[in-house]
């Protein structure tokens, strides 16, 4: 696996990550087991960025990893979140982020986090008071490096002058473009890398859904406007574009996904989250892509016409619409 510059942070990362959020059952059921046999195939394929945040699970995605770490730290770069209270609701102040840190550590099993995000800017706050409460943590070596999630490029440019901002999270994908006109122009001006979060479209681009029938009654994203019954057949005949131009080129509607995302620049680090070894070390060959720019041009040019926002109603696991 190629390794990645997240921007000028210092941080360098498996280009491709690994969004452990699903193994916490949001999409449906999950299995430990699998779930652990699906960290070690990440270890193996040198998939080494992982993802968790406090909220996933309430804690316990962050318990679920600390096995792994504690069996390879130096191998792991582990990046979490704080921000969000129990019933999904954001809070993210100066209080918040010291409770948030010791918690993170204590069950992850780590003397420190590797990149520590805000996963929710806080709108009753400045964002200088929580940026300067999470800089305090990291003079205290709690943390080594710090990112936001869902970021207006206003917040991020603040945020970078309080302290030094290593990536921001948001949502990208061929089916999430916003990311594309203004954030990451600024991210890039500042020397910040990019991680896309659900750059599989929570699974729609991989074609593996046909129907609204395939998700469990609890899966959470039974609440997004994508995936209703208005929705969700006409994003379907989209995404069937893909499958056809994927077959054309002798890979899966998945991997082309990823290597469009890879495509966008050296500072664009996915992390696609899946319970599967297979699905993984699938998921991983789109590292070894190459895209021609007017490859890139053209998939983008196929996939237009999405329905519904983004976000349903607010509720936990980073589900929240953005707040700025
Ligand atoms: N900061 C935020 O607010 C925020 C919000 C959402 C997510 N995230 C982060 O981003 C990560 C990834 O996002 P996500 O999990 O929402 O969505 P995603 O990565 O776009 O899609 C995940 C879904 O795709 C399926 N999948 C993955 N690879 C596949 C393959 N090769 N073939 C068929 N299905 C495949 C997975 O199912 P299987 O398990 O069956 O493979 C899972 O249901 C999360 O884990 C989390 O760490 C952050």
């Amino acid at each position: 696996m190629n390794q990645r510059a997240l921007g000028t942070s210092g941080l360098t990362v498996s280009s491709i990550g690994l969004g452990c959020m699903v193994m916490s059952s949001v999409y449906g059921p999950a299995d430990p087991d699998q779930a652990r046999a699906t960290l070690t195939r990440a270890l193996d394929l040198g998939i080494t960025f992982w993802d968790t945040a406090e909220i996933y699970g309430n804690g316990a995605n962050e318990e679920l990893l600390a096995p792994m770490l504690a069996a390879h730290r130096d191998d792991i770069t582990i990046a979490t979140k704080f921000g969000f209270e129990p019933d999904g609701s954001v809070s993210a102040g100066p209080d918040q982020a010291r409770r948030a840190i010791d918690g993170s550590l204590r069950r992850l099993g780590v003397d420190h986090i590797d990149l520590w995000y805000v996963h929710r800017v806080d709108p009753t706050l400045p964002i200088e008071e929580t940026i300067g409460a999470m800089a305090e943590i990291v003079a205290a070596g709690k943390v080594r490096h710090l990112g936001l999630c869902e970021a207006s490029s206003t917040t991020l440019r603040r945020a970078h002058a309080t302290h030094p901002i290593a990536a921001v999270q948001s949502e990208w994908s061929l089916w999430s473009r916003d990311l594309e006109s203004e954030v990451a122009p600024v991210a890039r001006a500042l020397g910040i890398g990019i991680v896309p979060y659900s750059p599989l479209g929570r699974g729609m681009l991989t074609g593996g859904l046909s129907s609204t029938a395939d998700l469990a009654a609890n899966d959470h994203r039974r609440s997004g406007p994508r995936f209703s019954a208005e929705n969700f057949d006409h994003n379907r005949s989209i995404v069937e574009r893909l499958q056809v131009a994927a077959s054309a080129r002798g890979c899966t509607a998945a991997q082309l996904a990823l290597a469009w995302l890879l495509a966008q620049g050296e500072d664009v680090v996915p992390i696609p989250g899946t319970r599967s070894p297979d699905h993984l070390a699938a998921n991983a060959e789109a590292a070894r892509m190459v895209l021609e720019r007017d490859e890139v041009d053209e998939i983008a040019d196929l996939m237009q016409g999405f329905q519904g926002d983004r976000y349903g109603r607010p509720h936990a696991y980073g589900e929240t619409p953005p707040q700025d």
